[in-house]
């Protein structure tokens, strides 16, 4: 990745992720970026003035009302100077702070005024960043333009486990570099992709469902939008914030998704399988809560409909369609299976073997189209997606004179 030359000030507020935050600065610099790190009080008891220096290459600006630093590089000079302000990690009470437009400490001082992007990398409890407050505060922020990276889900340092993990270096990085080197080449494309589980219900409190946590259809969807095309993502229930300029319409069961996904379908160039959909639902959902009083019960289940089957039977108005194999044995040869039975134009095998890729923030994938493979090696989900873009449309192209005409 190259930022040769580009100036980030990198904010760092009070929070236990301030220690990835070093990695951060690190990448940084070896993209050959310019940093200043600004740190708040708070941060201070996480991370040392001393390593931030070390790492960045620059006394770090920690005071307001410090004459010294201020001979240096005032701190309106300093908002000036920056190019983008990366605040990582982003806490609760920042993100408040600056919500509001408080100037209290040098910080929040440079993101008012500055005029260059803002990226915040929240990162606190999930009870925290569920709560409404927060939430409102970082709609507010979106709206004024400051854009978002993350949070990630996951086990957080306190022991609970939910949406508040600040994201990975390399994705706060590749965020950046996605701002400084925006390509639209694919305005006018419409994409719909299927993310996440279903939930099949059994009666009023219980389902069945898999581990998929959608992660994998999320970053497809935000790695389409970032490259302008218009992507409408028919996500399950899971538990993640919907990427920048997706169309997101949430559905429960394989039934609600079949019906969204063939509707939309037809309006779409491609259409990507990527949701873990449940083969099967439960052939009487009870009407009142199933009471416990046999020592064993049976389930009647049925087959669901085959959404990214039936989308590639379409016969007409049959868009370019990618499906997703998760096995765990026989990969490559019951993806190759798929394939050809479902009429999929490619399919994406993943080896979920010993509880790898369901949930988890990498993933690697065997590419099969007609004539063709191809294994794209093991990357964070976000940076395999926007691997995975560049080959759905080279494969597209091929089959499609839309793009060419753009
Ligand atoms: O969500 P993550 O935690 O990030 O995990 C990602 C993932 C493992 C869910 C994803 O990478 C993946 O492999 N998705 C497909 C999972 C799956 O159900 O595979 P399958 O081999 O059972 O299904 C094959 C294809 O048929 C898939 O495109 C699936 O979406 C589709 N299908 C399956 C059943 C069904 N009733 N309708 C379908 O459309």
């Amino acid at each position: 990745m190259n930022l040769s030359g580009k100036r980030i000030v990198v904010g760092i507020t009070g929070g236990i992720a301030a220690y990835k935050t070093i990695e951060f600065i690190r990448l940084l610099r070896k993209a050959e970026a310019e940093v200043r790190v600004v740190l708040t009080p708070a941060a201070e008891e996480f991370v040392t003035p001393l390593t931030l220096q070390a790492i960045s290459g620059h006394a770090v600006s920690q005071s307001l009302l410090d004459p010294q630093a201020e001979l240096a590089m005032g701190h309106i000079e300093l908002a000036k100077w920056a190019q983008a302000i990366v605040i990582a990690p982003a806490s609760a009470d920042f993100i408040a702070r600056f919500s509001v437009g408080m100037a209290n400490d040098l910080l929040s001082t440079l993101c008012l005024a500055t005029s260059s992007p803002i990226f915040l990398a929240p990162a606190m409890n999930q009870q925290m960043f569920a709560q409404q407050i927060t939430q409102q505060n970082l709609t507010a922020l979106q709206e004024r333009g400051v854009v978002l990276i993350g949070p990630n889900s996951g086990f957080q340092a306190c022991g609970d486990v939910g949406a508040g993990r600040m994201s990975e270096p390399e994705e706060i990085l590749t965020a950046l570099s996605d701002f400084f080197y925006q390509d639209q080449d694919l305005q006018g494309l419409n994409v719909a992709i299927t993310a996440g589980p279903t939930r099949e219900p059994i009666d009023p409190v219980r389902y069945i469902s898999n581990y998929s946590s959608g992660k994998m259809g999320f970053a497809l969807a935000e790695a389409f939008a970032k490259r302008g095309a218009n992507v409408t993502l028919i996500s399950g229930p899971v538990n993640l914030i919907s990427p920048k300029n997706v169309n997101r319409i949430n559905v429960i069961s394989a039934q609600e998704m079949w019906h969204i996904a063939l509707e939309s379908a037809v309006k779409n160039h491609i259409f990507i399988g990527c949701a873990a959909v449940a083969d099967y639902r439960v052939a009487k959902v009870g009407e009142q809560k199933i009471k416990k009083s046999e020592a064993e019960m049976q389930l009647k289940l049925i087959k669901n409909p085959d959404i990214i089957a039936d989308v590639g039977h379409l016969e007409e108005k049959r868009p370019f369609t990618v499906g997703f194999a998760a096995e765990t044995q026989h990969v490559a040869d019951y993806a190759k299976d798929k394939l050809q039975r479902k009429n999929l134009d490619m399919i994406c095998a993943n080896d979920v073997s010993n509880g790898q890729v369901f949930n988890a923030e990498e993933n690697a994938l065997q590419l099969f189209w007609k004539g063709g493979s191809k294994i794209l090696a093991l990357k964070s989900k976000k940076e395999l997606a926007a691997d995975l873009v560049d080959e759905i449309i080279e494969q597209y192209r091929k089959t499609s004179s839309f793009l060419t005409a753009l």
